[in-house]
């Protein structure tokens, strides 16, 4: 099934036209995006500048980090409310109520600690990359995160893209937050490759409030789990437990960023894609090549339109594959097919 629909796609890429430029499926008809879920955190401690930085050079055209807040009100790139999974804060603090949630310890406090892999594969090093900044593997803040992207962005006129997550899904004050902080970085049209994400349709609706009262059009993906129902597709909505029909997502949101399950098909791409909305899964976690082209593949030839990958440079050579020039050997039997034809139309015009 998997090799089939790639023989599909690869057909598409050589015969689409004379230039060889591959064509997609996806919503805009251009490759699918390889979005950094954490940064490239199947090589480099989750969510740190160095795994940003890393993802970039990887390929990714997009980076991924999701926000927590601070005692004192800073975004933070972190996935978890505590800080125990990821960082080294059981050594040098005693917990606070109970516990390390982010947002009982201050930026200060935050920035003494240091990023461990979290990730069995990730490692504080890898072959051929030196860190560009002097602490690598610090807690990085959101803005830390957009100044890395915008320093990229300038020095080479790349548009690498940023995809916060504003993890307290419906919180106005996060999502305000998160966006007025995108704008003051230059981070606000849907040109600029970025969007806004989060796991509730009501804060996806409040973000995308918040947007037009700041005369901003980032793209709002609406995060969840694709459901199959008797009035069509939606995806479960996990704060609410409620399921929310595509049709319902396309008045606000741009995209659907989906769990790699449950009902997750290639006729859900296509019934978003009818409504206007792209599709982002998640999580792509193959470690080795081989697994990831299975895999991923079949999604892209499916009209996947963006993939949150683990391994950035893994996505990259799978896209990279299916994008390539057709080689000499697969098209000179059309070649020569052509000349003959051109021989033989000539030599019957010539009697
Ligand atoms: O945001 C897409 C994906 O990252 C959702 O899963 O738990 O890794 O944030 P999570
Ligand atoms: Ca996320």
């Amino acid at each position: 099934m998997f090799r089939s629909l790639v023989t599909g796609a690869a057909l598409a890429v050589t015969l689409a036209s004379p230039t060889f430029a591959a064509t997609y499926n996806t919503l805009s008809g251009e490759a699918p995006l390889i979005i950094a879920h954490r940064g490239a955190s199947g090589y480099l401690p989750e969510h740190t500048l160095a795994a940003y930085e890393l993802a970039i050079q990887m390929g990714a055209d997009i980076v991924e980090p999701d926000l927590q807040t601070t005692a004192d009100g800073v975004l933070v790139a972190m996935h978890d409310s505590t800080l125990t999974r990821t960082t080294n804060v059981e050594d040098l603090f005693e917990p606070r109520n109970g516990g390390y949630l982010v947002s009982d310890f201050t930026l200060e406090e935050i920035k003494s600690l240091t990023v461990e892999p979290a990730s069995s594969t990730a490692s504080t090093e890898y072959p051929g990359y030196t860190p560009s900044m002097s602490d690598p593997f610090k807690v990085p803040t959101f803005q830390e995160v957009m100044d890395l992207v915008n320093a990229h962005n300038s020095s080479t006129g790349d548009v690498i893209g940023i995809y916060p997550e504003a993890k307290v899904p419906s919180a106005e004050t996060m999502n305000r937050q998160i966006l007025t902080e995108m704008k003051a970085n230059g981070f606000t049209e849907a040109s600029d490759n970025s969007f806004v994400q989060t796991f509730s349709a009501v804060g996806a609706k409040e973000l995308a409030d918040i947007q037009d009262e700041l005369d901003m059009d980032n793209q709002i993906a609406v995060l969840g789990y694709v459901m199959l129902t008797d009035d069509g597709f939606g995806v479960y909505d996990y704060p609410t437990g409620t399921i929310n029909l595509l049709s319902d997502l396309a008045l606000f949101a741009d995209g659907v960023g989906v769990y790699l399950g449950y009902d997750l098909s290639p006729e859900f791409i296509a019934a978003a894609h009818e409504l206007g909305l792209a599709v982002h899964g998640w999580t792509f976690n193959q470690s080795d090549y081989d697994s990831a082209f299975d895999t991923q593949s079949y999604w892209i030839a499916a009209g996947m339109d963006g993939l949150f990958t683990n391994y950035s440079l893994l996505t990259r050579e799978v896209v990279d594959s299916l994008t390539s020039p057709v080689p000499l050997p697969a098209g000179l039997p059309l070649l020569l097919g052509g000349l003959g034809a051109f021989a033989f139309l000539r030599r019957r015009k010539a009697a």
